[in-house]
């Protein structure tokens, strides 16, 4: 099938060089004129694992191709729109998807199928069907959402557990065509009308964020009592109606879906008057892991972080990407400036710009050429993000450079065993390992029951 889609960023780069992977003709349109003439040189703006072979797949079979104009649309069945909605301040918005299906009903040339696959609030597809509509009344619009997660954003779209499609009006042809679109990955499709659609994809995220904010505040109530949440989420995780995924404790979770969208739908529902309690509670409970951590880090060496050197391991908001979007890590960092610390940070892929963003916000951060750099001399080292470089750490070589004696695992990447026979002490999520080898630089005290202390 002959389609297009609107948008070359993470959402339509990903969507337009898999359609094409399965065999369809697809013309990516995007207003940025250099990263669509980068586009056509096989140069992929992001760091997606298999994306680059796949545009590189399409461009040598002619069925991926790059275009600056909206006139490339034209002729095509149908268009997906994936253009962003965060704004600049990293909230949810619909402007630059009601602008684009506003252009798209106001062009008579452009298809007048038109696929939102861009994240919507619940109500605002039907919203933008009723513009459509009144600017062309032949238009036909579906809400088709991803559910891809970055670093695998390609595995997820080839490989999805469910395919949604949400029907506006009149759109059964519309709805056959997405169908034959996505047949080919021989997964289950589910139809229903646009707001469920759209609820669907939000709940699911919003969900998923819960989870892990519920995994969270398990941790602190673990430190507190000396249960090793770690067991405790494997053993939850083991009940099927619960499930182990996305059940992990850390620093938090960031990203540019989970934060904006935890923000967004207890707003919704703010504006529609209805009471969402526990959804309104997941961004407080995330922000707050930051500080969690911190606090025990600072009970652990015996006082305040003020005028301590430490190093951070880690900015971008997971591993296997390079996006700092509202990271976690990041926030560690900031914490930690905010706290007097003085912090050396190394990201194996996004130091200079994670640095430069801290930076940005008149936070301090003194960038390192490696993790091993960022060690050497400090009081402490924080983890934040599970890059599996930090797994292979050489301890017994890094504690004897290192001014103190503690780390503070906030992804549960640090090899214990290693850490704690060179002396170490290494607080994982609240679980104290306190050292097996030559005595610490510090005193380390077990934190269940450093955490009873006032
Ligand atoms: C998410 C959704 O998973 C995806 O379906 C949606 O389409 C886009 O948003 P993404 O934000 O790319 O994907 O990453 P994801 O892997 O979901 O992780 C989000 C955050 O949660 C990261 O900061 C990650 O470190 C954190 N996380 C994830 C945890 O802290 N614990 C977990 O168990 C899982």
């Amino acid at each position: 099938m002959l389609i297009s889609v609107l948008g070359a960023g993470y959402v339509g780069l990903v969507t337009g060089a898999c359609l094409a992977h399965l065999g369809n003709h697809v013309r990516v349109v995007d207003i940025d004129a250099t990263r669509i003439e980068r586009l056509r040189q096989g140069e992929v703006p992001i760091h997606e694992p298999g994306l680059d072979e796949l545009v590189a797949e399409g461009l040598a079979k002619g069925r991926l191709s790059f275009h600056a104009d909206q006139s490339a649309t034209h002729g095509t069945r149908l268009v997906i729109v994936a253009v962003g909605t965060l704004d600049g301040d990293g909230e949810w918005t619909g402007a630059l998807v009601e602008r684009a299906v506003a252009m798209l009903a106001e062009d008579p040339q452009a298809p007048r199928h038109l696929v939102v696959r861009s994240t919507l609030m619940p109500g605002t597809a039907v919203g933008l069907e009723r513009l459509a509509r009144s600017i062309d009344p032949s238009v036909r619009l579906c809400f088709n959402p991803e559910f891809t997660r970055e670093a695998v954003a390609v595995r997820d779209f080839l490989e999805p557990d469910r395919v949604v499609v949400g029907a506006g009006a009149d759109a059964e042809d519309l709805v056959a065509e997405l169908h034959e679109l996505y047949a080919p990955l021989e997964k289950p499709i589910l139809d229903t009308d646009l707001t469920s659609a759209e609820t669907i994809k939000i709940a699911s995220n919003v969900f998923l964020a819960t989870k892990i904010s519920f995994a969270n505040e398990l941790a602190r109530l673990c430190a507190a009592t000396g249960a090793d949440v770690h067991a405790v989420v494997d053993g939850m995780g083991l009940d099927m109606r619960i499930g182990r995924s996305f059940l992990s404790p850390g620093p938090g979770f960031g990203g540019s879906c989970f934060p904006s969208q935890v923000r967004a739908l207890p707003a919704l529902a703010r504006s529609v008057g209805v009471e969402a309690p526990l959804i309104a509670s997941v961004d407080v409970s995330n922000r707050g892991q930051a500080d969690w951590i911190l606090d025990g880090l600072e009970r652990i060496r015996g006082g305040s972080l003020a005028g301590a050197r430490i190093a951070v391991l880690g900015l971008t908001f997971k591993a296997g990407t390079d996006d700092l979007r509202e990271s976690p890590a990041l926030r560690l960092a900031e914490r930690l400036v905010a706290r007097g610390a003085q912090v050396v940070a190394f990201d194996p892929v996004a130091t200079e710009r994670g640095v430069a963003l801290l930076a940005a916000s008149d936070v301090q951060v003194e960038p390192a050429s490696t993790a091993e750099a960022a060690i050497a001399g400090a009081d402490a080292v924080v983890v934040g993000t599970e890059w599996p470089e930090f797994r292979q750490l050489d301890w017994s070589a890094l504690a004897p450079v290192m001014r103190g004696s503690v780390i503070a695992d906030g992804r549960r990447v640090v090899d214990v065993d290693a850490a704690t026979a060179a002396g170490l002490t290494v607080v994982t999520l609240g679980v104290a390992h306190a050292p097996t080898g030559p005595e610490p630089a510090a005193v380390a005290v077990p934190i269940a029951t450093v955490a009873t202390v006032a």
